[in-house]
């Protein structure tokens, strides 16, 4: 089934006056991007991830049956440790979007305490895996109110709530590849949550994801407003087409095992993504000259060492570096030698493929 409907919980189930639970969930990188939503993330066109492994957001939650009944949910959040009232808001609108598919969080407080692996101030999006961590904790509490939720509907659900608060959230609770909106090719996806991909060859679940940290600072423009723009962006319905033909001919290529075309394919999905930025109105640009810089010297470097360095951006300017396990050593050595001197303060991240939702 793939209507919303399924996601609302019948009444009664368990009356459950306290329970704890802490999830850590992690980080992903698109292969395809979402570039483009309609109302509450629903994208514009399909997407393909790889799911991290190293860069994580763990979160506990807390949940307090309220004992006079307020019938309105409340909250309380802890970011490494200390009291961040300035997070509040966004987590209140995700549970308030949240609501109609868990009537039940209205009933309690929640005490949230939330981690990042990797540096707040690392230009790296959390909010991916801060939703989904969120969710699971979520979702282990439905489980108690009702037992007989089944394991794959309590990740299929997970992936549904983490969306209502960021769309590339959707792709951050299994892995090592995610696929996430609706394409005649995978009649499994769904524009509603994200669905593990099975199917590639055993390669590119080795694959590394180094990422170089080329300015740690916050964006100057949100993803959230990149989507808006692509409300009445020129190029919006010739992108959605690209991007569903290159999300075809994507899973080809994983399937085959064909590193050559995959990093042809997946560089010019981030070129396209930045093409965006700089032809919106207004223009945009998040590439910083050190991005450019790393670009040419990959390049440079695939064709000359015959190995499949491959590199993709999200909305930033920081570079992830994709490349095979059987390839790492000599490429690590080029990372370390030739590249990390782009990087701010020479700040980079190994990170691999990894498997998605851990309950801790
Ligand atoms: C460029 O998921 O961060 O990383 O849905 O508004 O929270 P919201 O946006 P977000 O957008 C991600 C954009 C991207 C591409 C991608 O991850 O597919």
């Amino acid at each position: 089934m793939k209507d919303k409907a399924q996601f609302v919980p019948t009444a009664g189930g368990n009356e459950i006056s306290s329970f704890q639970t802490k999830w850590s969930a992690p980080s992903n990188i698109a292969l395809v991007k979402y570039w483009g939503k309609k109302e509450l993330q629903i994208p514009c066109n399909p997407s393909v991830s790889f799911t991290l492994d190293q860069c994580r957001t763990t979160t506990s939650v807390r949940f307090e049956r309220l004992i006079d009944k307020q019938d309105r949910f409340s909250l309380a959040i802890q970011y490494d440790g200390k009291s961040t009232p300035s997070f509040k808001p966004k987590v209140k609108t995700l549970i308030e979007r949240i609501l109609p598919y868990a009537p039940y969080l209205n009933e309690y407080h929640l005490q949230i305490d939330t981690v990042n692996s990797f540096p707040h101030s690392s230009g790296i999006a959390s909010s991916a895996s801060a939703m989904a961590a969120l969710a699971a904790a979520i979702m282990d509490l439905e489980k108690q109110i009702y037992p007989s939720l089944t394991a794959e509907d309590q990740i299929k659900k997970c992936s549904f709530l983490a969306r209502l608060g960021s769309g590339s959230a959707a792709r951050s609770v299994e892995g090592p590849l995610v696929l996430w909106g609706e394409h005649a090719v995978t009649p499994v996806s769904s524009d509603l949550f994200g669905v593990r991909w099975t199917k590639a060859a055993d390669v590119f679940t080795t694959y590394r994801d180094t990422i170089l940290l080329v300015d740690k600072g916050q964006k100057e423009v949100s993803s959230t407003v990149g989507h808006d723009l692509m409300h009445n962006h020129p190029f919006a319905e010739t992108r959605f087409a690209q991007a569903k033909a290159h999300y075809q001919a994507l899973l080809t290529i994983l399937e085959k095992g064909d590193m050559d075309r995959f990093s042809d394919l997946v560089e010019r999905e981030a070129l396209s993504l930045h093409a965006m930025m700089l032809t919106s109105s207004p223009s945009y640009i998040l590439m910083h000259p050190n991005t450019i810089q790393i670009i040419k010297q990959v390049r440079t470097f695939r064709k000359t060492s015959g190995l499949h360095l491959t590199f993709t951006l999200d909305a930033g300017a920081n570079v992830h570096l994709l490349y095979p396990a059987h390839e790492a050593e000599k490429i690590d050595q080029f990372i370390a030698s030739d590249l990390r001197k782009y990087c701010q303060d020479n700040e980079l991240i190994y990170d691999r493929v990894g498997t998605g939702l851990k309950k801790v």
